[in-house]
């Protein structure tokens, strides 16, 4: 079985960005993180980042025919995008969302998520293990 993650804007520069918020770990560091540990529980990971909206759109109507869960750090999109939210309300799938910060101790408008509205769970504040986290939920749901 595969499960989609998903990153969006501004996270291919993990590592690099506000490393005094989301820490000194890469992308690539937490795609090996993931990769071996759903190899362990036997599942795939497919990973992705894009910095365009109609990108992860896209790549969520792909793992309407192929993924078995989702794991989505939509980043900024989380606040604003209603159609990241509509195309996950046609995924039939776990969906679980990561923020590598504690996004309810920061700026109000960061406080109010659309993917939310779908997600089956939120883990926000535990930093790069949040994905593991969600991994750990999704891969014990679909065993
Ligand atoms: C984030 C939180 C968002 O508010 C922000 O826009 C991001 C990253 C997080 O992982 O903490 O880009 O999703």
């Amino acid at each position: 079985k595969v499960i989609y993650v998903l990153n969006g804007p501004n996270l291919n520069l993990l590592g690099v960005r506000q490393p005094e918020v989301y820490g000194r770990e890469t992308l690539a560091d937490i795609q090996a993180m993931l990769e071996q540990s759903a190899r362990e529980s036997g599942f795939t990971i497919e990973f992705f980042q894009s910095n365009h909206e109609g990108a992860i759109v896209d790549k969520i109507h792909e793992a309407r025919e192929k993924a078995a869960g989702i794991i989505i750090n939509p980043a900024a999109y989380t606040h604003t995008s209603v159609a990241i939210l509509d195309a996950l309300n046609t995924f039939d799938a776990p969906v679980v969302e990561v923020h590598i910060s504690n996004v309810h101790k920061r700026e109000s408008f960061r406080h109010h998520s659309y993917v939310s509205l779908r997600a089956d769970g939120v883990i926000a504040g535990l930093g790069t293990r949040g994905y593991l986290a969600a991994l750990d939920y999704l891969t014990h749901q679909l065993s």
